[in-house]
């Protein structure tokens, strides 16, 4: 066993570039007059910037002159002046406006991702891991955000290159030729640092992922962790994925470093072109010195955005993985179908199981198969096996939480199918086996179980019925005692008797119950067991069993063995007709009774 690390995940998709840049421009449509603004923006602030040098050229032009005109030379100074202002202006708008198109894009990829992440049902779960999911919405969002505005920093910067060349050109074409010798050289030098940095970075994300994902669940394992006295064993395995991080960030500021030395041995490559063989063209007239100056400064003007070309080519791609990742998840479609019944008040709770067959993964034999049982309205149905004979499953099909492949189940007579969703689910009470309560006041998790607004009076007759009100009165702060992450700081008989409110006051026409196998103390185990028989009333139950008294008082019994349910009928009809019952009665039951 070793923690999580971050990878591809099942459902990711390949995406041209195309079908990249159509849902993109579905982005930056919502977002046009912003972009458009971004790169008119940007426009302007480049020709500024292939301009402002200009002013200073003819200035040192006019100074070289036997006679110059002072005043012509400062009002080009005051135009250098006035066009860096314009230039700063021009970034600020730039970079507020980025900021903001950025923000908002990843906000709105978030919402999209947690939205699919409420429609999928559990069997995307089981097969993708939390640290994975979490990624995508903390991380690629923003890379995503990125990635939006690299087209239009790659216009400028081509803009950039393209113009100043153009003008140095025209200035003196061979003293160009000569500095563009160099060219190649940043090129190849960036280009190569730069896929080096990307993939230094992408290394360092993923790394730090597997961190996360290796921290997280040493929380959530703890118990177990200390139980078993696994700290040992869990450091070594973290400072493994620690070590790779490490690793990954050295590799990253060895490319960092090498950068910056690179780029001063290319400035003075510049400074020596330009003094030896730019000198000489001075000398022989072909140019003046403001010319000289004006190859300088843009040698120098151009390595940044030859630069940030080869970072924006890197980003590219890291924009690119993670708008795959992103538009995989938010695209991948839900297993289940629903259809768009209302049930009404009337609904009477009449289920019916034909021919399902279900199993959890596709390429490995069925759990379920052909299962077959009606359950009339009202009945007090108690499921009895052995562990993993598919009681929980079988209560999951019903509550839809996994799609089965074959045969279907009828509520009054209607494919569970055809239910509207949030329709269908409103007439289940569900309480599982693992009571979950969320982060919150015990009011706020029981008030989480119906979507209509709670009265006081309700609430009240829930926590009277299921014995809520027992514990919570000699709570400080009583119903808004903070149950801590996933309920922590309340004991599970409590969590228990909590989600059985929960499913009261939802008041739903039918209830589910996978009874907690855990034990709890005798007087809670009564107010539990009289909680379960104030939520029964008036409704068809389906009860995971695990208590005697839970399936003596049950109408029926259904007795599962390996995904077959293999009896049907009372307690004293299955004793005498079902030896699997009685094998169970004899293990299990029958001594909760001597108790
Ligand atoms: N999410 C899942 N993914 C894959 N297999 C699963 C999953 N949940 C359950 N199973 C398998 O399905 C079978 C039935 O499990 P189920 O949880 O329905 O048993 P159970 O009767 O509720 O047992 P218990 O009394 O221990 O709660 C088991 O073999 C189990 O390994
Ligand atoms: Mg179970």
């Amino acid at each position: 066993m070793a923690f999580s690390s971050a990878q591809k995940s099942d459902y990711d998709q390949e995406y041209s570039f195309k079908e990249i840049l159509v849902r993109l421009w579905a982005f930056a449509v919502t977002e046009k007059r912003r972009l458009l603004l971004i790169l008119a923006l940007f426009m302007i602030n480049t020709v500024i910037s292939i301009i402002v040098p200009l002013f200073l050229r003819e200035a040192i032009n006019e100074l070289s002159k036997t006679d110059p005109d002072f005043n012509f030379v400062q009002s080009l100074g005051w135009g250098n002046l006035i066009g860096t202002v314009m230039l700063w202006i021009g970034l600020y708008l730039i970079i507020r406006s980025e900021w903001s198109i950025i923000a908002k894009t990843v906000t709105t990829l978030r919402l999209k991702m947690f939205i699919q992440l409420q429609v999928h049902d559990l069997s995307f779960y089981d097969k993708n891991k939390t640290g994975r999911i979490m990624s995508r919405v903390v991380n690629d969002a923003w890379e995503l955000g990125n990635f939006m505005l690299i087209f239009v920093e790659l216009a400028a910067n081509f803009i950039t290159i393209v113009g100043m060349i153009g003008i140095l050109f025209y200035i003196h074409s061979v003293l160009t030729l000569i500095l563009f010798m160099i060219a190649p050289i940043i090129f190849v030098f960036t280009l190569g640092l730069g896929y080096l940095l990307m993939r230094f970075n992408r290394l360092c994300r993923r790394t730090v992922g597997a961190v996360n994902g290796a921290t997280q669940e040493s929380i959530a394992g703890i118990m177990v962790t200390k139980s078993f006295a696994r700290e040992a064993q869990n450091i070594e395995e973290f400072v493994e994925l620690n070590n790779e991080n490490l690793r990954a960030n050295i590799n990253r500021s060895l490319v960092f470093s090498t950068m910056f030395p690179i780029l001063e041995f290319v400035s003075t490559l510049i400074y020596f072109l330009i003094v030896t063989s730019g000198g000489g063209f001075v000398i022989d007239g072909s140019i003046t010195i403001g010319d000289l100056w004006l190859f300088y400064i843009y040698s120098l003007l151009l390595i940044q955005p030859l630069i940030s070309f080869s970072q924006q080519i890197a980003q590219f791609q890291i924009g690119r993985a993670a708008a795959e990742r992103i538009f995989s998840l938010i695209e991948i479609p839900s297993e289940m179908k629903w259809g768009d019944i209302i049930p009404g008040a009337d609904v009477r709770g009449h289920i019916e199981f034909k021919d399902v067959t279900f199993g959890y993964s596709k390429d490995d034999p069925p759990l379920f198969s052909h299962l077959n049982v009606t359950i009339p309205a009202g009945q007090n149905i108690a499921l009895v096996g052995h562990t993993g004979s598919g009681k929980t499953s079988f209560i999951s099909l019903l509550a839809r939480f996994y799609e089965f492949q074959a045969g279907d189940i009828y509520l009054d007579g209607y494919s569970i199918k055809a239910y509207d969703i949030d329709a269908y689910r409103s007439t289940l009470g569900i309480v599982l086996q693992d009571p979950f309560l969320f982060s919150g006041s015990i009011e706020e998790n029981i008030r989480y179980g119906s979507q209509k607004e709670i009265s006081a009076e309700t609430l009240q007759s829930a926590i009277m019925a299921t014995h809520v009100i027992d514990f919570v009165e000699f709570l400080p702060e009583g119903l808004q005692t903070d149950v801590g992450e996933r309920g922590a700081k309340v004991s599970l008989g409590q969590r228990q008797l909590v989600s059985f409110a929960r499913a009261l006051v939802a008041n739903p026409k039918i209830l589910i119950l996978d009874e907690a196998t855990a034990s709890v103390d005798a007087y809670t185990e009564s107010l539990i067991q009289d909680g379960i028989d104030n939520l029964f009333e008036g409704r068809t139950s389906i009860v995971v069993a695990h208590r005697l008294s839970t399936i003596i008082s049950a109408d029926r019994i259904l007795v599962f063995n390996q995904g077959e349910i293999i009896g049907d009928g009372t307690h004293e009809e299955l004793m005498v007709n079902n030896e699997v019952y009685r094998d169970l009665y004899q293990t299990y039951y029958e001594f909760q009774g001597r108790v």
